[in-house]
Formats: C-alpha cells, sequence, structure tokens
C-alpha cells in the first residue's frame, strides 16, 4: 500500500481517554431521553444506501429513537430527507420504503406535498377548508458517501465530510461505492445499542467469548488509531493470537479461517462445508501467506482493484467505529456494517447487520435493492457462531449494569475505543453532574 493508509501503531490520540464510565448511561431513562433530544437529532447517521433509493420516487424511512426521517428520490434524480411529518396536525406520513412515489399525501386530510417537499397548490377539497398558505416539509440535512445516505436533522450542522474526518480518504482504497448490499438484516435485543457498540469495537473479549478466533486473529497486537470523533482498529488475520503460545497448527488455523471467513476465499458466505485438509504450505511460506495468496487469486476475478496492495491490505481486518453507531470490519472485496439503534426503552436495542461484496463490472447481481430482513432469534444462528456468541451474552450485561452497586465501567487501554465514543457523546450531551465522564 503506498497511500492513503491507516496508521499503524499505539493510539494516535494526543489527549488522554475516559477509563470510567457512568452505569446509568445504559440503563436511565433520563439518559436515553438526553440522547433522543441532543444526539440524534444533531449528528450525522447512516439511514440507508444508495441502492435503497436508487430510483426517482424510491423512499426509505429511516427510524432512530422517536424519530422518523423520509428519504425519497425526485423526478429529477435528487435526494431530499425530511421529517417524517405533515405540517397540518402532525400525522406521519409514509412507512416504510417502496416506490413510484410520485407525491407524498397524508391520509389524514390529504394534504399533498411534491416530491421537494413543497405543498402542492390547492385542490377544490382545500379551499372549501380554507387551507393556510404555502409550507413545507421539514427539512433534514442529507449527503452520501460511500454509496451510504447520511442525514442529520439539524438543517445548520457541519458539512458531512468535514465530520467524517479522514475516512472518505483513508478508505479510499476500499471502493466502497461499488459494491454491493448482499444481506440487511435487523434484530431486536435485549440489551441498551451503546452494549451493543462497546461489544463491536474492543478486542479484549475475545479470548472468552470468541476463543475459536485465536487461531486466526492477533487479538494482542491490534493496534487502535483514535481520530477526533471516529476510531479504529487493525487486527492481523491469518495468524494466531500469541495467547495460544504457538500451540496452533496449520489445519487449524486453515479450518477456522474458511469456518469464519471462507467468503474470502471465494466460498459461499457462513459455509458450512467442512474445510478438508489445507492447501499445500511451500517451504520457506506460511499458512497466512497461503491464505493471501487464495485471496488474492478470488479477488483478481472481480478485477483490479487491489493487486497492487501489500499483504495486510488483503487479510487483514481495519475495523472502524463511525461514531456515534456505525461500526465497520472492513476487508479487501468485502466488508460489515453493525449498526445499533436504540428501542423503545433503554434496555432494548435493534441490530442492523449489512454486508457488501464487490462484484465483477459484468455481475447482473451488483446494486440490487437491499431488502431488510427481521430475524426471529433462531434465525441469528445461520449467521455463524461469532455473532450468535455475542448475541448470547449482550442481554446478560444489561441484565449486570441493572445492579445497583455497579456505579462506574472501569475500561483497560484495549478498549480506548469505548473511552473515546462516551467523550464524544458528552460532548453532543453535555450532561448533568452526576452522570458526566469523571475528569
Ligand atoms: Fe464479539
Amino acid at each position: 500500500m503506498s497511500s492513503g493508509a491507516a496508521t499503524k501503531g499505539s493510539p494516535s490520540s494526543k489527549r488522554g481517554v475516559a477509563r470510567r464510565i457512568p452505569a446509568s448511561r445504559y440503563t436511565s431513562r433520563s439518559w436515553q431521553d438526553l440522547e433522543s433530544e441532543r444526539l440524534w437529532t444533531r449528528v450525522w447517521q447512516i439511514a440507508c444506501t444508495e441502492d435503497c433509493v436508487a430510483d426517482p420516487g424510491d423512499y426509505w424511512e429511516y427510524e432512530i429513537g422517536p424519530l422518523s426521517i423520509l428519504i425519497l428520490r425526485d423526478e429529477e434524480g435528487a435526494l431530499h430527507a425530511f421529517q417524517n411529518v405533515c405540517r397540518h396536525r402532525g400525522n406521519q406520513l409514509l412507512e416504510g420504503s417502496g416506490r413510484g412515489l410520485t407525491e407524498v399525501r397524508c391520509r389524514y386530510h390529504q394534504w399533498c406535498y411534491d416530491l421537494k417537499g413543497h405543498l402542492r397548490g390547492k385542490s377544490r377539497n382545500d379551499e372549501l377548508a380554507g387551507r393556510p398558505g404555502p409550507v413545507s416539509l421539514l427539512p433534514v440535512s442529507l449527503d452520501t458517501w460511500g454509496g451510504f445516505v447520511f442525514v442529520n436533522p439539524d438543517p445548520d450542522c457541519e458539512p458531512l465530510d468535514e465530520f467524517l474526518e479522514v475516512l472518505p480518504r483513508e478508505l479510499a482504497w476500499l471502493g466502497m461505492k461499488d459494491f454491493s448490499c448482499s444481506q440487511f438484516m435487523t434484530v431486536p435485543i435485549a440489551c441498551n445499542w451503546k452494549v451493543v457498540v462497546d461489544a463491536f469495537i474492543e478486542t479484549y473479549h475475545l479470548h472468552a467469548v470468541h476463543p475459536q478466533m485465536l487461531a486466526i486473529a492477533d487479538d494482542v497486537n491490534t493496534p487502535i488509531t483514535l481520530y477526533d470523533k471516529h476510531t479504529m482498529f487493525m487486527q492481523p488475520y491469518g495468524v494466531a493470537s500469541p495467547r495460544r503460545g504457538g500451540d496452533v497448527s496449520n489445519q487449524e488455523i486453515w479450518e477456522e479461517f474458511v469456518r469464519n471467513l471462507g467468503h474470502r476465499l471465494g466460498l459461499p458466505f457462513a459455509s458450512a462445508e467442512e474445510p478438508g485438509p489445507h492447501p499445500p504450505v511451500p517451504e520457506g511460506k506460511t499458512i497466512r501467506d497461503v491464505l493471501v495468496s487464495q485471496i488474492r487469486d478470488h479477488l483478481a476475478t472481480l478485477g483490479s482493484r487491489y493487486e497492487d496492495l501489500d499483504d495486510t491490505w488483503i487479510i487483514d481486518d481495519f475495523h472502524y467505529h463511525i461514531f456515534p453507531n456505525a461500526v465497520f470490519n472492513v476487508f479487501a472485496g468485502w466488508y460489515g456494517l453493525i449498526r445499533a439503534r436504540p428501542g423503545p426503552t433503554p434496555d432494548e436495542s435493534f441490530i442492523d447487520m449489512w454486508n457488501f461484496d464487490l462484484l465483477a463490472a459484468d455481475d447482473p447481481d451488483r446494486h440490487p435493492r437491499p431488502e431488510e430482513k427481521f430475524l426471529r432469534p433462531e434465525e441469528v444462528r445461520a449467521l455463524g457462531p461469532v455473532l450468535l456468541q455475542d448475541l448470547d451474552l449482550l442481554p446478560n450485561v444489561q441484565k449486570g449494569l441493572q445492579q445497583p452497586g455497579i456505579d462506574t465501567l472501569r475500561l483497560v487501554p484495549a478498549e480506548a475505543r469505548i473511552g473515546r465514543m462516551h467523550e464524544i457523546l458528552d460532548r453532543y450531551l453535555s450532561p448533568p453532574a452526576d452522570q458526566r465522564l469523571p475528569d
């Protein structure tokens, strides 16, 4: 990799990182209300992908806490976002997603808006009712990056490019915009949305919750980079964790790699097939070299985008948290997005799981319209052991956080990304003294 690369090394932030987190942030209604009032209304967040609203007349409802935001594409192809509410008596206008929209009509009293959000001329009924003069739907800031539609309910917010800091430049090598969404699944879970994010931005729990992963991932030499709001780590793959003390065979590495990341070798996602014996490892080479070579062969079938990159960019995990609630697990040719959204109470949330594949330029399946699938708990099993292990655990964390004695969470250095997220939460929320991060 020659340029635009992620930084390797110890956490790059000059300032200290919060090590103690008040537990009530995860359980109290007052904190959740503060997030509804001061976070979700003022922060850039991923609403959907551009493929969700690819054509004129396509629309998509994005729900976050009590907010409902309507994203639609007008007749000229421009994207707009509005608060999903009629300016008359406050009825919600649309629900879910759909196509072929030519107007937005409120079903309560038939007030009708064009796709740019302007109230249309008065109908005979409007005249009879004495409808007042022009009014428009409430605008929400919208911009796109990497094939995603970002929204911010604050019409006066900073530009998205400024919010994303260095990430667009740093992730340019991946070519995100060219990827296609192969899966979009939502599952409800009995824990706070931050319990979800916390679990997905540290590797400290790997040895305890996902011990099988120690055969193929180095969870110790995982350098963290802290930007201002966002964070990342780089995790080497195809090598065993030092925690295993060198007792891992090539066959074990091969089997675990195929079970967890076989799709990177061109196999079906979460393939149930037995991995079989590992390929021969030439003299002077390692099983990681063999895996890199097989991934390169697979990537070459998709085009030449990654052919000049060093091995780390081919096999390792570049793992990003975009504040507040989006976690990207990035590999060459494939990435997953976990988005956590608050539920109706502090003890509930929704996990949205998106998978994206780079497909060959002539592949007819490129850029499908993503279809959200709501998973039943038993269907999560089909997604592979790692996700299941996390989802089994997290409701227990939420139950533990309810105990009156656990007033503070204590972070270790490997959890620096969690500390940074909470610092930025304080910046948005200006919480009362008893819920602020300790100095
Ligand atoms: Fe995990």
